[in-house]
């Protein structure tokens, strides 16, 4: 797993299967430990994260670490990507072309790593893995069994500091989330 990981890594650090690639500073695989139960999705990487080379690292990506912390979870702990691994200019949506140009990583990614728990952050990277009529309103926090993986959605951390009245929700979510590693989870 070790070696296939670090060869699926050093393909994708320097994929240019799309035009993502003539832009971007550098090509944001993941981060935590591949071994990991529990895998966290997001959309694409942002201006810092293009910079840093890891995801969720501004600051929607410190009030994520600041969720996990409330349920006993670290960066370390987990795995965290995104769908998409590079940054579009200006922060626009990934294209469709994008996405599909760089599908096959994520679903290396979660082959390799066969998580138990996956958790989509946000409406799009839950309209790509759960199903594309995701609501993410009225669905966030279920879980939803497909494939023997346990998938839930919450909402994006940028929606929350936009929006933090939608933090109590998502607070019950990382209590129901906590829940199911407890219950479904070994290591
Ligand atoms: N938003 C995302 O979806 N992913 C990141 O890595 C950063 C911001």
């Amino acid at each position: 797993m070790d070696q296939q990981w670090e060869q699926l890594r050093q393909r994708c650090l320097v994929c240019r299967a799309c035009s993502l690639a003539q832009e971007r500073t550098q090509v944001v695989f993941g981060v935590g430990d591949p071994a990991a139960e529990v895998l966290l999705v997001g959309e694409a990487p942002g201006a810092n994260e293009d910079k840093q080379g890891e995801p969720f690292v501004g600051r929607a990506g410190k009030l994520l670490d600041d969720m996990l912390q409330m349920i006993g979870l670290s960066r370390e702990r987990i795995y965290i990507t995104n769908s998409v691994k590079c940054r579009p200019p200006q922060n626009r949506d990934p294209l469709n072309t994008e996405k599909e140009a760089c599908s096959g990583y994520l679903r290396r990614q979660m082959e390799l790593m066969q998580p138990k728990i996956l958790v989509c952050l946000g409406r799009i990277s839950a309209m790509e893995l759960i199903k594309p009529d995701f609501r993410i309103t009225q669905e966030h926090g279920l879980f939803f069994r497909q494939d023997g993986i346990e998938k839930m959605a919450m909402y994006h951390p940028a929606a929350l500091l936009r929006d933090p009245g939608k933090k109590p929700e998502t607070f019950e979510d990382l209590k129901r989330l906590q829940a199911k590693i407890r219950e479904i989870c070994v290591r």
